[in-house]
């Protein structure tokens, strides 16, 4: 069976996207790309504007590309959905299976029912009151970095946000599934690991939790393998306890990066979106941090034009930013998410008055990112080398690879070794480009 898989949306999506290849792959399937496959999943995401279009977008080019051929299977997954269930099949007499976030579990064998039941439709929407246990596949794996799920949905309802909708309720995935899944991990060559949820360091605080706190499981997965990176993503700030801080100080394996989403700077604004923490703790959290680690990079969320936004408001938040120094940030412009309270707020900020807050704070953020960047040139690292680099030297005998420093900076090598792929290698920074670093090799 040729499948071919395409992906919006968060690293979720992305993790959720891997298990479902590896399953089919189990089931003999080949990746191929669409005009060649006969099943083909669209992952999708709505926590931004245009989610519908983007399904009707890639259906339709899904339909163009596979015309005339009558073997052709299409599943939708992911949050767009979860929401719309069955009304999906209306977009395209293609799809036959609908498969909510819940049930990603079911999707391989959902699949190969209807591949033999041409007839049949499937919407699967539902939530579980545990978190599904996937089988592990413990084979299959490419690449020396991998996602883990620890954690499915969220319990915190920001006003602006969908995903309590489309993921549910937060549920805790037992330790030793996780710890079984990172030795497998491990033992296929993996050496970066990142710890995936939508609110990770409340992870163990609901029903399903088994007594393991976040800063315990940390300690668990780093001590597996002392050179293995860990990492995890997303915290959120009302959440990091003083045991999560201190691990970045205990742990030597827990990277020097945390992805810490502000998204406000102005203490109104943060009350209103539902955040539960204002400027002055989240600048603390900064402090106390860098204190634990002083080498720390941060980087953030950003959600500018925030229904009542006042210009003195945004440039809080511009002055937080340039406070919290992060070396990135991503940032987007308020949109209106269905069956949210934000969507209710009467005070929506016009698009181009949103627009304009967007770009001054992406220049100010290009700034704080090129500095950092910058200071990095002549200095030592270890860099993780994951495959060939983009930029190839067309005078050099050496092939350029790229991988990741334990920052999570993107740098580019030149390296001898035919073969680097999954190996460390210690450079030293030569040279910063807009968004990422040239390094020279000091021992292959
Ligand atoms: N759980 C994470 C990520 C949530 S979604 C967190 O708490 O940060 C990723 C980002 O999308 C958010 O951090 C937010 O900045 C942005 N986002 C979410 N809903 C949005 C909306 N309605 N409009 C614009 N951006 C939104
Ligand atoms: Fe959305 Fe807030 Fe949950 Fe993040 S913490 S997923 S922004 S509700
Ligand atoms: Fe998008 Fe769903 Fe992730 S809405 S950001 S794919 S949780």
């Amino acid at each position: 069976m040729n499948y071919h898989i395409i992906t919006f949306g968060c690293q979720m999506n992305v993790a959720d996207s891997e298990w479902i290849a590896r399953s089919l792959q189990d089931m003999g399937g080949r990746e191929t790309s669409v005009p060649e496959a006969e099943v083909i999943l669209v992952n999708t995401c709505s926590v931004r504007e245009k989610p519908e279009h983007k399904l009707r977008t890639a259906l339709g080019r899904i339909a163009r590309e596979t015309e005339g051929r009558k073997d052709v299977l299409v599943a939708v997954t992911g949050c767009v959905a979860q929401q719309l269930g069955e009304n999906i099949f209306s977009c395209s007499p293609q799809v036959r299976l609908v498969a909510g976030t819940d049930t990603v579990a079911s999707i391989p064998a959902n699949i190969a029912w209807l591949r033999a039941n041409p007839d049949r439709h499937l919407c699967t929407t539902g939530f579980e009151k545990d978190m599904t246990e996937r089988p592990t596949p413990l084979t299959g794996h490419t690449g020396p970095t991998a996602l883990v799920n620890i954690m499915q949905g969220c319990d915190n309802f920001c006003t602006y946000c969908i995903v309590p909708f489309t993921r549910g309720r937060q549920k805790s995935r037992a330790a030793r599934a996780i710890l079984a899944e990172c030795q497998a991990l491990i033992d296929q060559g993996v050496k970066d690991i990142t710890l995936l949820g939508q609110n990770v360091n409340a992870y163990g605080k609901d029903k399903t939790g088994d007594g393991t706190s976040f800063a315990e499981l940390l300690r668990l997965v780093a001590g597996l393998d002392p050179s293995l990176r860990l990492r995890y993503v997303t915290p959120h700030p009302k959440d990091m306890t003083p045991e999560d801080v201190a691990a970045f100080a205990e742990i030597p394996n827990l990277c020097p990066r945390l992805h810490l989403p502000m998204q406000a700077g102005a203490d109104r604004v943060l009350k209103r979106m539902n955040r539960r923490y204002d400027s002055a703790t989240y600048l603390a959290l900064v402090e106390d941090l860098r204190r634990a680690r002083p080498d720390i990079a941060l980087s953030t969320d950003i959600l500018v034009g925030f229904p009542g936004e006042t210009e003195e408001e945004f440039l809080e938040t511009m002055d937080m930013v340039r406070r919290c120094n992060f070396m990135s940030s991503f940032s987007f412009c308020y949109s209106d998410r269905p069956g949210t309270r934000a969507s209710t707020f009467l005070d929506k900020i016009p698009q181009n008055v949103q627009l304009d807050r967007l770009q001054r704070l992406q220049a100010l953020q290009e700034d704080l990112s090129m500095a950092w960047l910058n200071a990095r040139t002549g200095c030592e690292t270890t860099v993780l080398v994951e495959e060939p680099s983009p930029r190839q030297d067309e005078n050099s005998d050496m092939v350029s690879w790229q991988g990741r420093d334990p920052y999570g900076a993107l740098v580019h090598v030149a390296l001898k070794d035919p073969n680097p792929a999954g190996k460390y290698v210690r450079v030293r920074i030569s040279h910063a480009f807009r968004h990422s670093l040239q390094g020279t090799v000091l021992a292959e």
